[in-house]
């Protein structure tokens, strides 16, 4: 978005605040109305003795502080003002911030999010408000939409995960990857709503926060040291009950932590062979990171491919991850089954209500399909070959200095001892009991790489010299 579209936004946003503040309140007559004009806002109330309206100046609102999203905007540490500030100083502030980002940017190597850094929509698209409501694949006369975008990404996908009946499949772009497994979770619980859930030890956290919020059942099993599901721990935990009321599984392809990759087809054959036909269980794969690196690259086992043909019920990933996009989103897929199990018609819409969101970020679409079908399959596979190469030469390097690393087969995830707070800090590393990880994404050059293999051999060296001296080991 050009910097003086923001700053339009950002003027607009103590108006704006100042209304949810005032909504609510006790008023005699209808609720007040707050406006801006000249800089100056005001306030609009009934005056119960004129039988009008009026018009009140609003003083700098000392009192009504409560956001503090403009408070680098007023200088202040936590105090915001509500009153318009002067937009040089928010072209300073979103400057500084910008500046800020770009530096974070450079040397971000904790989380998985490719940071290519091309812009794929134009600009020209900031400025529209695009929402894609209600359920892609059901026309509605609403037209700010692109849900035959959607589809189209969707379809892409679909393809990708060897969807082979597209037709008896469906796929929607939501907030996140949490947004798939919230959803997918939801759709499990109707199609078996006695069943309980299982999940690993490793699974995102996301996973046991969607069984809570849906007062799900669900049991944790443990996971091997390289981070993949336990399948005798998943064996054993089947009951009899299960048998009974049906199972849900949620497994993992590129775990948060180690980057592991349960086994899928192995999974879903235990389940079959136990008694868990096709309609006594629900299997999801929670893709977020490598349900887009694996399909690229040559060489994994069939067993962990993210892939419909295992004969899962649903799939998700992240669109920030892999796939490369500037915002936050993601991406689910499901057998076309379980939607029509929850789909109900809403009137207004002239649609169904198939989607956790009722608004959905059609930007957010956008970016997905430009990057997907803009970079194509030739892209993503020369960027997730190049990234687990250098993964692996890093996963090398530290362990010729004798340090121990967990690097899974075809991941981009290399698991190290946690180094130094700066550290840390500088390459944004996600720490987990004394083990750090970086996640090698395209966006991640030879350079970045050996600046963070100096720096963290520096502070290997140093932090073993120290553990090496006698008063160390006492101490
Ligand atoms: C395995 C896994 N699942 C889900 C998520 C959540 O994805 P999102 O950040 O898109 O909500 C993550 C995030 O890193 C993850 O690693």
């Amino acid at each position: 978005m050009p910097v003086a579209k923001i700053i339009g936004a950002m003027a607009q946003t103590s108006v704006k605040q100042l209304k949810i503040i005032m909504k609510g309140r006790p008023v005699m007559g209808p609720r007040p109305t707050v406006h801006e004009r000249k800089g100056v806002l005001y306030q609009t109330v009934f005056d119960k003795d004129r039988g009008q309206f009026v018009e009140r100046a609003l003083p700098r609102p000392g009192a009504l502080t409560r956001h503090s999203a403009t408070a680098a905007l007023n200088g202040s540490a936590g105090a915001v003002s509500l009153a318009p500030v002067d937009l040089s100083r928010v072209t300073r502030v979103l400057e500084d911030t910008e500046v800020r980002l770009r530096a974070a940017h450079a040397t971000h190597l904790g989380y998985p999010y490719n940071l290519v850094g091309k812009a794929s929509v134009p600009a020209s698209f900031d400025d529209l408000l695009i929402n894609n409501l209600g359920d892609p694949y059901v026309g509605s006369h609403y037209g700010t939409e692109v849900c035959a975008l959607e589809r189209e990404a969707v379809r892409w996908l679909m393809d990708l995960w060897d969807c082979d009946d597209p037709e008896a499949h469906w796929g929607s772009i939501g907030a996140s990857g949490t947004e798939g497994n919230f959803w997918a979770l939801y759709l499990a619980r109707e199609a078996l709503p006695e069943a309980r859930l299982i999940y690993s030890k490793e699974a995102h956290y996301s996973i046991p926060k969607a069984a809570k919020i849906l007062r799900m059942e669900a049991v944790c099993v443990s996971a091997g040291a390289d981070g993949a599901i336990d399948l005798t721990a998943l064996e054993h935990a089947l009951t009899e009950r299960d048998r009974k009321n049906g199972i849900i599984v949620a497994l993992t392809c590129g775990t948060t932590v180690k980057g592991a990759h349960d086994d899928i087809g192995g999974a879903v054959r235990l389940l079959e062979d136990r008694g868990f036909a096709p309609d006594r269980r629900f299997v999801h794969v929670d893709g977020a990171l490598n349900a887009m690196v694996l399909p690229f690259l040559e060489g994994p086992p069939s067993g962990i491919l993210p892939s419909f043909r295992h004969g899962i019920d649903s799939l998700s990933t992240s669109g920030h991850k892999m796939i490369g996009t500037p915002m936050p989103c993601g991406v689910l897929i499901s057998r076309r089954s379980h939607l029509e199990r929850v789909a109900t018609a809403i009137a207004y819409l002239r649609s169904n209500d198939t989607t956790l969101m009722g608004s959905r970020n059609g930007h957010a679409v956008l970016a997905i399909w430009a990057r997907l079908l803009g970079h194509g399959f030739e892209g993503y596979r020369r960027d997730a070959a190049g990234s687990y190469v250098r993964a692996q030469q890093l996963a090398a390097t530290l362990r010729s200095q004798g340090i121990p690393v967990l690097h899974n087969p075809y991941s981009l995830t290399v698991v190290f001892p946690e180094p130094s707070d700066e550290i840390v800090r500088l390459y944004q590393l996600a720490c987990n009991v004394g083990e750090a990880h970086a996640v090698i994404m395209p966006n991640i050059g030879d350079a970045q790489l050996a600046q963070f293999e100096k720096h963290y051999r520096g502070w290997w060296e140093a932090h073993r010299e120290a553990r090496s001296r006698p008063e160390a080991v006492r101490n």
